[in-house]
C-alpha cells in the first residue's frame, strides 16, 4: 500500500500523505490542498466521503456490520455491561473497576437535582410542545444555572461537568414526559440504579408505589447502551462543531438534541411507529407501502430502513429485533405492528430496489416497538435515544477539545450572482 496519494491539477502533481487508522482505514490528508492548488477545495455534500476528525472512541465497519466502543463489541457490551459502565468506558476510555464505578455513580447521584427555577421554564411550555424541543431548551437552560463554560483543559472541571449533566439529564427526560402527561414532577429515588431511577421518575403515579419490572429495566438498559455512541453521525458532528467554537458543553449538547430530532436521524424511531400504525389503519397492505417507498415521485420512505454507513446489516437492529420479541413475549403483549414490521422487513430484504441499494433495517426499526411495550409515549422515543446518546456526545466533545481541533468551518463554491450595481427602489421592476 502506497503511503501517499497523488492529485494531478493544472499540469502539476501534488502529493498528499495518507493517514491509517488502527483498523487499517485510510484517509487522504488534504490539509495542504488549498495552499498547494492556489485555493481549490473539495465538494462533498452530506460529507459522504469526508472524515472530519481522527477519533479513538467508536469503530464501525459498515460492510461487516461491526460496532465497537473503545474496542469492545456492542454485542458483548449489550449483554454484559450496564449503561453507566458503558458511559464511563466511552468518556474515559476503559471499563471502570468497582471503585471507579461506585465513585462515578455516587458523583452522578449527588448532582441528580436541578435548580427549582427549571420548573418555571418547563411550566411555560404548552402541553402540546414536542418533548425533544422541551429537552433541548431545558438542556440549554442549564447553562444559565451553571454559567461558566467548562474549562476543557482542567480534568477536574471536565469531570464535574460530566457528572453534573449525567445526573441532571434523566430528571429533564422524565420531566418532559410528566409535563406532557400532566403529572406532578418527581425526583425518584437515587438509592436506585441509574436506569431504575429514570423509570421511576418517568412513571411513578402520585398516589401509587412504583414497582419495577426487571424485564423493562433490562430492556431499557440495553437500548441505552445500543444508542450510546455511533461515531460522526449528524448529532455528534453537531455537538463537536458547536463545541469547536468553544461554546460550552451543555450548549453543544442542546444543539445535538435538536439535530437528533429530525426524522432522518433519531426522529426515525417515532416516524417508524407512526408509519406502522398508518399501514395498519390502512388495512395492513405492506405491498402498497413498499411500492410507495420505491416510487421516486412519492416522498414516502420506509422509515427505519437504510443507513449512511451500514450496507449489510446494522448490528444494533439485530440485537433490538430479538430483544423486541423477548420483551413482548415476557410482558405477554401481542402488538400487531410487530407483525407488520416483520412483514415489511421480509419483503424489503428480497426486493430488488432495497437489495440493490443495500437498504436494511436500522437501529430505529424495532426500538419503538419495545418503547411502546414499556408504556413510553411515542413522542418520547427520540428523547430516549437522546438519553442513550448522552455519554457518546460528552466523550466526543471532550475528545474534540483535548485534541485541540480547529473551529469547524466548511467552505463552499459560490454559485450566486456576479457583481451587480445597486439599484434604487424606483429603478427596480
Ligand atoms: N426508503 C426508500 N428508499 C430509500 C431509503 C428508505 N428508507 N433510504 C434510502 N433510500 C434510497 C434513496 O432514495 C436513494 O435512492 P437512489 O439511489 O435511487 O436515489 C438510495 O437509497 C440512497 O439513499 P440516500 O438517501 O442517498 O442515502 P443516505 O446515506 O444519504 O441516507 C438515511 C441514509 C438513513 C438518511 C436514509 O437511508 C433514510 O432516509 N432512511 C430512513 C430514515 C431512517 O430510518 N433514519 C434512521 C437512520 S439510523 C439511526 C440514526 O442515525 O439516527
Amino acid at each position: 500500500m502506497a503511503d501517499k496519494a497523488t492529485l494531478e491539477f493544472n499540469g502539476q502533481k501534488i502529493e498528499f500523505p495518507l493517514i491509517k487508522g488502527t483498523e487499517d482505514e485510510i484517509g487522504i490528508d488534504i490539509k495542504s490542498l488549498r495552499s498547494a492548488t492556489g485555493g481549490a477545495i473539495t465538494i462533498d455534500p452530506g460529507f459522504k466521503n469526508t472524515g472530519a476528525c481522527e477519533s479513538g472512541i467508536t469503530y464501525l465497519d459498515g460492510e461487516q456490520g461491526i460496532l465497537r466502543y473503545r474496542g469492545y463489541a456492542i454485542e458483548e457490551l449489550a449483554e454484559k455491561a450496564d449503561f453507566l459502565e458503558v458511559a464511563y468506558l466511552l468518556i474515559y476510555g476503559d471499563l471502570p473497576n468497582q471503585e471507579q464505578l461506585d465513585k462515578f455513580n455516587a458523583d452522578i447521584t449527588s448532582h441528580a437535582v436541578v435548580d427549582d427555577d427549571v420548573k418555571k421554564i418547563l411550566d411555560a411550555f404548552p402541553k402540546s410542545a414536542h418533548p425533544m424541543g422541551v429537552l433541548s431548551s431545558l438542556t440549554s437552560a442549564l447553562t444559565a444555572f451553571n454559567p461558566s463554560s467548562v474549562d476543557a483543559s482542567s480534568k477536574e472541571a471536565m469531570y464535574n461537568s460530566t457528572v453534573r449533566i449525567l445526573g441532571k439529564f434523566p430528571v429533564l427526560v422524565a420531566w418532559t414526559m410528566r409535563k406532557k402527561q400532566g403529572l406532578p414532577l418527581d425526583y425518584g429515588d437515587t438509592s436506585l440504579g441509574y436506569v431504575e431511577n429514570l423509570l421511576k421518575m418517568m412513571f411513578k403515579k402520585p398516589n401509587e408505589e412504583y414497582v419495577h419490572n426487571p424485564i423493562i429495566v433490562n430492556a431499557l438498559d440495553k437500548l441505552l447502551i445500543l444508542h450510546a455512541d455511533h461515531e460522526q453521525n449528524c448529532s455528534t458532528s453537531t455537538v463537536r462543531i458547536v463545541g469547536s467554537s468553544y461554546a460550552g458543553l451543555f450548549a453543544s449538547l442542546s444543539a445535538g438534541i435538536s439535530a437528533l430530532w429530525g426524522p432522518l436521524h433519531g426522529g426515525a424511531n417515532q416516524a417508524v411507529i407512526e408509519m406502522l400504525e398508518g399501514i395498519m389503519a390502512d388495512g395492513g397492505d405492506t405491498k402498497k407501502y413498499m411500492a410507495k417507498a420505491k416510487d421516486k415521485n412519492d416522498p414516502f420512505r420506509l422509515m427505519g430502513f437504510g443507513h449512511r454507513v451500514y450496507k449489510n446489516f446494522d448490528p444494533r437492529a439485530r440485537i433490538i429485533k430479538s430483544a423486541a420479541d423477548e420483551v413482548l413475549n415476557d410482558l405477554g403483549i401481542e402488538d400487531p405492528i410487530l407483525e407488520i414490521a416483520k412483514g415489511l422487513e421480509k419483503e424489503a430484504l428480497r426486493d430488488e430496489y432495497f437489495v440493490e441499494r443495500r437498504l436494511y433495517p436500522n437501529v430505529d426499526f424495532y426500538s419503538g416497538i419495545i418503547y411502546r411495550a414499556m408504556g413510553i409515549p411515542i413522542e418520547m422515543f427520540t428523547v430516549m435515544f437522546a438519553m442513550g446518546r448522552l455519554p457518546g456526545w460528552i466523550a466526543q466533545w471532550k475528545e474534540m477539545r483535548h485534541r485541540k481541533e480547529p473551529i469547524g468551518r466548511p467552505r463552499q463554491i459560490y454559485i450566486g450572482e456576479n457583481y451587480r450595481a445597486f439599484k434604487s427602489i424606483s429603478e427596480r421592476s
